[in-house]
């Protein structure tokens, strides 16, 4: 299998979340991206190598619209403009995004300078649409206070649910990413008990431990964002929420960002979220966080993105 970007990387103290639409009347736009992706190995490495306990990582995504624009390849099984999903009380909206850099480090500075490398680079044919730095929150919690990230699958459950194999054999080793940026109205969160924010999430909020069947609600977010095939078997993704926020302007958020081999696994939780399984019964979280983006990305192998300027995936 080809050589998987940094998707499979842990959870680090810093990350930057970096959005980008192309200017479809600026010269040169595809020569300009595809120079820029085929070199994100070589910047990242730059960035990084000075710092090595820093572990600097970078994944780049390509939205569907870009894809076209930008190569002349057919477009990975999974790749479509993110959907909106909208239920009779909560909606998740579908917003711009035709690139998108994943930034992850022990370290803002790290994600930072290569953050400028690459916008640098793109001056004059994209522009950020979207910027989030985020943080760790002590031990690993999302501003709701709740540990983010436990039920990840882990070993080979994570590779099995996030490449892609076989079954698209021109992109194996590829992903797909969907992002999502939450903001958390903590006043009204904050004056639930305990016991009824563990409800919302389905799970403990000291020692993080999954509630039993017999008290989790259904709407609890954990109960809604599992799924499990016809054969019993769960589908997985790998999530890498991180906080963030500017405590001045009253902004509290989580950036969500879920990868998994095929895009399909991801909206199927988000239709059980926003629309309810069954209908109606929609994740008791939503009622204290909206969604202010969604985005949909494919995010090529290594490998293909290195060839990304050889002329190979373009010409
Ligand atoms: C689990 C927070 C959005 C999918 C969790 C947990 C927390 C959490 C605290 C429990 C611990 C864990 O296993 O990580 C949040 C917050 C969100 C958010 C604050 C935004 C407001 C989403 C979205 C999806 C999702 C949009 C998918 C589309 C999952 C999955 C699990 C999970 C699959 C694990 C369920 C299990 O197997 O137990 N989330 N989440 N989350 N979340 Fe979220």
């Amino acid at each position: 299998m080809p050589t998987p970007q940094a998707v499979l990387a842990p959870l680090t103290e810093s990350a930057i979340f970096l959005t980008l639409t192309l200017d479809e009347s600026a010269p040169g736009v595809a020569d300009t991206v595809r120079a820029l992706l085929g070199d994100v190995g070589g910047l990242r490495r730059s960035v990084g190598f000075r710092i090595p306990e820093g572990e600097l990582t970078c994944v780049a995504g390509i939205g569907a619209d870009a894809w076209d624009r930008v190569f002349s390849l057919s477009r990975p099984a999974g790749l479509h403009p993110f959907r909106e999903v909208a239920g009779a009380r909560h909606r998740a909206p579908a917003t711009a995004g035709d690139l998108f850099f994943h930034l992850r480090a022990h370290r803002l500075d790290l994600c930072f300078e290569l953050a400028q490398h690459l916008v640098d680079r793109l001056a004059g044919v994209a522009r950020v649409v979207d910027e989030v730095h985020g943080f760790r929150s002590f031990d690993q919690r999302d501003l709701l206070g709740f540990v983010d990230g436990t039920e990840n699958p882990e070993g080979d459950e994570r590779s099995a649910a996030v490449l892609i194999g076989a079954e698209d054999a021109s992109y194996a080793g590829g992903s797909y990413v969907v992002t999502q940026k939450y903001v958390h109205d903590l006043t009204a969160w904050n004056a639930l008990s305990i016991e009824d924010q563990e409800r919302a999430v389905g799970r403990t909020k000291l020692a993080d431990v999954e509630l039993a069947d017999d008290v989790k609600p259904s709407n609890a977010h954990v109960a809604l964002t599992t799924i499990v095939d016809d054969d019993g078997t769960e589908r997985a993704i790998v999530r890498d929420n991180m906080p963030f926020g500017r405590v001045g302007a009253g902004e509290f958020g989580t950036y969500f960002i879920g990868y998994a081999k095929e895009p399909g696994v991801i909206e199927e939780m988000l239709e059980n979220m926003f629309v309810g399984r069954p209908a109606g019964n929609h994740d008791r979280v939503l009622d204290f966080s909206t969604a202010l983006t969604g985005t949909l990305f494919f995010v090529p192998s290594a490998d293909l993105l290195d060839a990304a300027d050889d002329g190979a995936p373009g010409e």
